[in-house]
């Protein structure tokens, strides 16, 4: 995600600029730097690691009062001192910070590499510095304006020229950012947690738009290079409430991050109705089309997300999938070939239990594909291969942004798949690819339905007992449905397959009892019908997550939570969010740590 300053004032912009990246290390962590224009020269200083590690290189008193800065969430290239911001040109004049992802960063690179610029990175970013040293005649803005046209992907960017001090140049793409109005100082940030310190008024920019910052004066420009005049947004929120950017909680945030970290996670990899992976090395056509099985191995959250994968790709690419919990996998003397495929799923990339599965796969001669949420993660560092999850840091313990992204990669994946064994037929391959573009819009329509959800997450806060069923690719949400509810709510949860009630656990439904049921697979419709027949009977309280435009369901429930319609294949990646803001409402009206639920952490290191 990476969080990005910029001050040009009276006060020392080093420090001001470190205060500024504090407030915004909640968007990445894995290395920070910054850069001022020193007596007419500009002096970079930047490292891996956190902002305290930066703080301990800057040793000389600087005089500047001008400056930009970054703190890093690694997207191309790992965590090093060389990747982290601020990028330079090669006579080091011009520095750069960005945040978001240019997508023909490598065709640029290598136009540029042609021409004789050296790269030291391996970064998207450092093309955009080239660019500037390869436009610039004298007027930064001006060359801002002709760098940003060869520029594919998204992006927020903060600009200095040694040779035009008083000067940063912003520019927007797809990616937040702002600039602070003080008085006698502005300042310019990824967010408003960093601007509150000098000013409440905040100018946004929208996309295309460019703005040159001085001391005393900001003009805003649009895509033509016209002049704008725009009304500041005046913020009422204290520090705590913008660094959740408003929300009350980091939970609920990153739930309504999630229409932008699916696009995210989508960009680059379709083109022309096909899906690409430009990522991957060793999984080319050839030997996917060998390939005879696949395993996932994953925990918690991730192990759930594997469940909906394995559908996906048995279905699509007609390869059998076995999912295994990592835990249990490293100790289960698995079956493993070689060049056997197995894929493991970790958000943190740190998980001890999915770590050594990952090892155990390789010593017995298997090929690991990882998907995961953090670069430069162990995980991701000792996988043969690395598919991301662009959901940007996730901070609440319990998993949501990161889950959605994981099952996103999971529909990419199973078409790529699907493309190599040519099992899929085009128009079905269209209809799920054009399913992908809606998906953000289709996680919108669920928030219009937010306080809905939160009167029946009110009525269930109050029970102690709670069941989710479903069959098919509902089975797999429900797990992830009760896994939410019980760790953030504190209330036990249990998921079923449906059709496993009648074998024993029909015994605990009695009434009230609120069983959530999903109901979004069509071959299965009537067999899931039978079964709220039988919790109906018992006196349980149905509550179902359906399609809008099925009207029958509300014949057999007491309460429905709308989805929009989506091909089934790919509903669990909607049809979660509504269960992710039940829990969260739940956990609320029960007063519980909703980001900080008790005996558990984020990353789980030991086993
Ligand atoms: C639950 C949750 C956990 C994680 C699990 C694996 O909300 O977040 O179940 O999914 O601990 O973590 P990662 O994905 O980091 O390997």
């Amino acid at each position: 995600m990476c969080g990005i300053v910029g001050y040009i004032g009276d006060k020392l912009a080093i420090d001001e600029l470190i205060k500024g990246l504090k407030k915004l290390e909640y968007r990445g962590y894995d290395s920070a730097g910054v850069a001022i224009v020193e007596k007419d020269d500009l002096k970079t200083i930047k490292t891996k690691g956190r902002l305290t590690d930066l703080e301990e290189r800057i040793d000389t008193q600087f005089t500047s009062t001008e400056g930009i800065g970054h703190t890093r969430w690694a997207t191309h290239g790992k965590p090093s001192e060389d990747n982290s911001h601020p990028h330079s040109d090669c006579f080091g004049n011009i520095a750069v910070v960005h945040n978001g992802i240019i997508e023909n960063f490598q065709h640029l690179k290598a136009e540029l590499q042609n021409k004789g610029h050296k790269f030291t990175s391996q970064t998207d970013t450092e093309v955009i510095a080239h660019l500037l040293e390869e436009y610039y005649q004298d007027d930064l803005l001006e060359c801002v304006f002709k760098v940003i046209e060869r520029l594919e992907g998204s992006y927020a960017l903060a600009i200095m020229h040694k040779n035009e001090p008083g000067k940063i140049i912003c520019a927007r793409k797809d990616s937040p950012l702002i600039v602070g109005q003080g008085e006698g100082e502005n300042v310019v940030a990824s967010d408003i947690p960093a601007i509150l310190d000098y000013t409440r008024e905040a100018l946004i920019l929208d996309d295309g738009e460019v703005a040159l910052v001085e001391k005393d004066n900001i003009t805003l420009y649009n895509s033509d290079k016209k002049e704008i005049e725009k009304e500041p947004l005046q913020i009422n929120w204290d520090a705590e409430e913008a660094e959740k950017g408003g929300y009350d909680h980091f939970m609920l945030k990153e739930i309504h991050e999630q229409p932008k970290a699916v696009r995210e996670t989508i960009r680059g990899r379709i083109k022309d109705g096909q899906v690409n992976f430009e990522e991957l090395k060793y999984l080319n056509y050839d030997k996917i089309s060998q390939l005879n099985s696949v395993k996932i191995v994953a925990c918690g959250t991730a192990y759930h997300a594997g469940l909906v994968g394995k559908t996906m790709i048995e279905s699509l690419a007609n390869i059998p999938v076995e999912v295994d919990i990592a835990s249990e996998f490293r100790y289960r003397d698995p079956l493993i070939k070689n060049d056997d495929l197995v894929i493991v799923i970790s958000q943190s990339g740190e998980t001890a239990d999915t770590l050594a599965a990952l090892r155990e796969s390789q010593k017995r001669g298997a090929k690991v594909l990882a998907i995961t949420n953090v670069v430069g993660s162990s995980v991701s560092r000792e996988a043969d291969e690395v598919i991301y999850t662009w959901a940007g840091p996730e901070i609440a313990v319990a998993s949501t942004k990161a889950y959605v992204t994981q099952l996103v990669v999971f529909s990419l994946l199973s078409i790529y798949f699907a493309q190599a064994k040519a099992t899929i037929e085009e128009e079905r391959q269209k209809k799920l690819v054009q399913a992908l573009s809606n998906l953000s819009q289709y996680i919108e329509a669920i928030f219009k339905e937010e306080q809905q959800i939160e009167e029946t997450a009110r009525s269930i806060s109050k029970q102690e007992n709670v069941f989710f069923i479903g069959r098919a690719l509902d089975w797999a949400v429900a797990e992830e449905g009760a896994l939410k509810l019980k760790e953030i709510s504190y209330i036990h949860a249990e998921a079923y397959a449906a059709g496993e009630l009648k074998h024993g656990t029909l015994a605990l439904i009695v009434d009230d009892v609120p069983v959530i049921s999903l109901v979004t697979q069509p071959h299965v419709y009537d067999k899931m019908l039978s079964n709220l027949q039988e919790v109906k009977a018992r006196g349980g309280n149905c509550i179902a997550v359906a399609f809008e435009n099925d009207r029958e369901i509300e014949n057999e429930v007491n309460h429905v939570l709308r989805i929009p319609e989506i091909d089934p294949l790919f509903s669990p990646i909607i049809s979660v969010v509504p269960l992710q803001l039940l829990s969260y409402y739940a956990a609320v009206a029960r007063g519980t740590d909703v980001d900080k639920p008790r005996n558990l952490a984020k990353s789980v290191t030991v086993e």
